[in-house]
């Protein structure tokens, strides 16, 4: 008559439940996005992004402070320089405002893993992630044109102190690309973390307005993916692992839990993050300022489902927070 199995024996004590526990989540899982600008003495809320600032750079060194001190093990920066042309010549400058940062945090010694996110959008005045070429009728994105300027970003930035690189701007044979480029300039230990399965996203407003890299015109739909593949996420992934990707990215996070497990289970040896991007972040706030949500438990159920579905890190600009909640 009774049930053999009950699954709630294993819920009753909180140490049994502890013990269980399939997915953990710890500090050592993040990495935190920074907004570096010019300027000093620069702390400029990001309105759609609460907790979030554009920090100028002699802000760093007590940042990196603060991030070392909850255990966060990396951060990515993300420029926004004072000029923009058409060929964002401010992502590759070795006076660019991310090279100046990653200089500055290097100086104080710091141990933090400084990861560099490598793209032109924030340096175009048109906002696109690449060169334009009206040639075809219609401008577009030149992929081929677009490559060695995202190889000179590259190696500007590993030569100015950046541990690892992130290439985000979907262009084809980007990895290749890349690595070759480092390789050729005396970076071959510098890892790539590919932003492989990047999505035409609604969820990155927020950034937008943070970065101040929204597309003038058109959109992102001819380099980013459409929303609605998942298979074709495993060919950009098989494509980048091919290339010479040290570890992999899907981004956004939440609407894209399946895409995770599918590219963790295609490739359960390469190390895979995941982006829970401003989007995410800004409709938890929202919601919490309301008073709609608990924020400290739907944040924490948030990350630690982006992990339980596959991604062995996560960028998120909840890393502080999370941080200190966790460590309690
Ligand atoms: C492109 C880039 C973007 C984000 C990270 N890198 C924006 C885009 O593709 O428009 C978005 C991150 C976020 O929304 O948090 N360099």
């Amino acid at each position: 008559m009774f049930p053999q199995t009950r699954l709630r024996r294993l819920r009753m004590h909180p140490r049994l439940r502890d013990l269980v526990r399939e997915t953990r989540l710890a500090p050592s899982d993040f990495i935190l996005p920074l907004f570096v600008r010019t300027g000093s003495n620069q702390r400029i809320p990001i309105r759609s992004m609460p907790g979030q600032f554009q920090l100028s750079v002699d802000q760093l060194p007590a940042e990196i402070q603060e991030i070392e001190s909850l255990g966060i093990p990396a951060i990515i920066l993300f420029g926004i320089p004072d000029h923009k042309d058409a060929r964002g010549t401010g992502a590759y400058s070795d006076d660019g405002i991310v090279q100046q940062a990653l200089r500055t945090i290097k100086e104080t010694g710091s141990q933090t893993l400084l990861m560099a996110d490598v793209c032109l959008c924030e340096f175009t005045d048109h906002g696109h992630c690449g060169v334009i070429n009206e040639s075809a009728g219609r401008p577009d994105v030149d992929n081929d044109a677009t490559l060695p300027l995202l190889v000179k970003e590259a190696v500007s930035v590993a030569r100015a102190g950046a541990d690892l690189i992130a290439p985000s701007g979907m262009m084809d044979g980007m990895i290749q690309a890349l690595r070759s480029g480092l390789d050729e300039a005396q970076l071959t230990h510098v890892p790539i973390m590919s932003y492989a399965a990047k999505y035409a996203s609604g969820f990155y407003g927020p950034f937008r307005e943070a970065a101040e890299s929204a597309p003038q015109f058109g959109d992102r739909r001819s380099y980013q993916m459409d929303p609605a593949n998942g298979a074709e996420a495993l060919r950009e992934v098989a494509l980048d692992v091919a290339e010479g990707a040290d570890m992999l990215m899907v981004k956004p996070a939440l609407s894209y839990l399946d895409v995770i497990r599918r590219v963790k289970d295609a490739h359960p040896e390469v190390p895979l993050a995941a982006y829970n991007v401003s989007g995410e972040y800004a409709m938890l706030k929202a919601a919490a300022a309301n008073g709609w949500i608990d924020e400290q438990r739907v944040t924490l159920e948030i990350l630690t489902s982006i992990r339980r579905a596959g991604a062995d890190m996560i960028l998120t600009y909840h890393a502080k927070e999370a941080c200190r909640w966790l460590n309690g």
